[in-house]
């Protein structure tokens, strides 16, 4: 018999076996009445999760690659000026393609495992008036820290900057209020809190990131990363029922507008409260087991959570559980290889069932390597843990 494998990783994340079947389904054309409706209608879907009325377009695209379209639009000449705040794997990416893209980058660093440094960041900003925009990762999965992006959007948009967020992996499982926040350009993601395939990419841009690059002198130097001309494209061709520049992966759109329905019908309060609730029992779980958790509890990712694992059994503990259980969890990233492991808690795998199964297989393999006391018993914890998430069991 053939074990059965889940996905504990954060991203992809385990899929629902309805959400399955909409793969299933006959195939649609990337044209034509039925998909010009499929289409407008996911847009406007994940509108509401972003919570924005601007412009929502699916990209078909990895999520590092959207958020390289906000750079080929946004850097008109070599050496403009561009905050990146970077407290990780993710935040130190995005500063390397920013660099391909000849800005002079201005980092805003914490220590890793820490939130934004918000004084250095006003303290930037004062600095380099000329500064064109401020870009963030909303949720650093490298580290399992939720940045705060409410109180970085206060300080660009106290300075009047632009703001670009990367919420690849806190786009339905954390509120983002694009909105509200004044956020101008943000990528969100399918296969991760939103528990939908990979292919497609949700991403939000404002107005005023538009008319930014209207108002360019020099020309974006790129065909299909530039916004105008793919929304000109868009508008154009959708009179035929096209309303994308390119193909699409229509199956993985159909199968995103089903977990994206399935996200409103639960309720997006409901839906981050249970991330936060989840996410906070991993942690209580991890604790009782004798290791720490990254982050200090108040920065403290809703959506993954990476603990310290000593350097001896790190590997170890990853491969017995998948060998052993199934269970497929991830390594530390970066400087922190082999020093943390992390578990995804997004979207369908936020939920209580599937954290008894894997702190009890942890707990398990852990004593087995000898890395905790075998008389340890956290049965009592788990049933308190389990007690307080009850409502969200499925
Ligand atoms: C915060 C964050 N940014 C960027 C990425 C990269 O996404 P992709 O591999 O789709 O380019 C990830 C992937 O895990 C991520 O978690």
């Amino acid at each position: 018999m053939v074990m059965k494998k889940t996905l504990y990783i954060p991203g992809p994340s385990e899929v629902e076996p309805e959400t399955l079947l909409e793969l299933a389904k006959p195939v649609m054309a990337h044209y034509g009445p039925d998909w010009h409706q499929l289409y407008n209608e996911t847009c406007e879907v994940a509108k509401k999760i972003f919570g924005t009325k601007e412009y929502v377009t699916l990209l078909p695209l990895p999520g590092s690659v959207c958020l390289e379209m906000s750079a080929f639009n946004l850097i008109e000449k070599e050496g403009e000026k561009v905050v990146a705040i970077t407290n990780g794997f993710f935040g130190d990416n995005m500063v390397e393609m920013l660099l391909s893209h000849d800005a002079n980058v201005l980092k805003v660093e914490s220590e890793w495992g820490k939130n934004v440094n918000l004084e250095k960041l006003e303290e930037v900003l004062d600095e380099n008036p000329e500064t064109k925009a401020v870009y963030l990762v909303h949720n650093e999965t490298s580290t399992g820290v939720l940045n705060d992006l409410k109180r970085v959007a206060e300080i660009v948009k106290k300075k009047d900057k632009i703001l670009v967020v990367d919420a690849i992996s806190s786009y339905g499982g954390v509120e983002l209020d694009f909105d509200q926040l004044k956020i101008d350009f943000a990528v969100g993601y399918a296969s991760k809190c939103m528990s939908g395939i990979n292919g497609i990419c949700p991403v939000a841009v404002s107005k005023r990131f538009i008319e930014e690059v209207r108002e360019r002198k020099i020309p974006v130097k790129s065909h299909y990363f530039n916004l105008i001309k793919y929304i000109k494209l868009s508008e154009e061709w959708s009179s035929i029922g096209h309303p994308h520049p390119t193909s699409m992966p229509t199956s993985v759109v159909r199968a995103f507008y089903h977990v994206a329905e399935k996200a409103l019908e639960e309720g997006l309060e409901r839906r981050y409260r249970r991330h936060a609730d989840v996410a906070k029992g991993y942690r209580q779980a991890i604790r009782a087991l004798g290791l720490n958790i990254l982050p200090k509890e108040e920065d403290a990712s809703p959506t993954v959570t990476t603990f310290i694992v000593p350097e001896n059994v790190n590997g170890k503990v990853r491969s017995a559980l998948y060998k052993d259980f199934g269970y497929m969890i991830s390594g530390g990233l970066g400087k922190l290889e082999n020093i943390t492991l992390r578990v995804g808690h997004m979207g369908y795998t936020a939920n209580p069932e599937f954290l008894i199964k894997l702190i009890t297989a942890l707990e398990t393999v852990l004593k087995r390597l000898r890395t905790i006391d075998r008389s340890l018993n956290i049965s009592d914890e788990l049933e308190t843990i389990w007690d307080g998430l009850r409502q969200y069991v499925t």
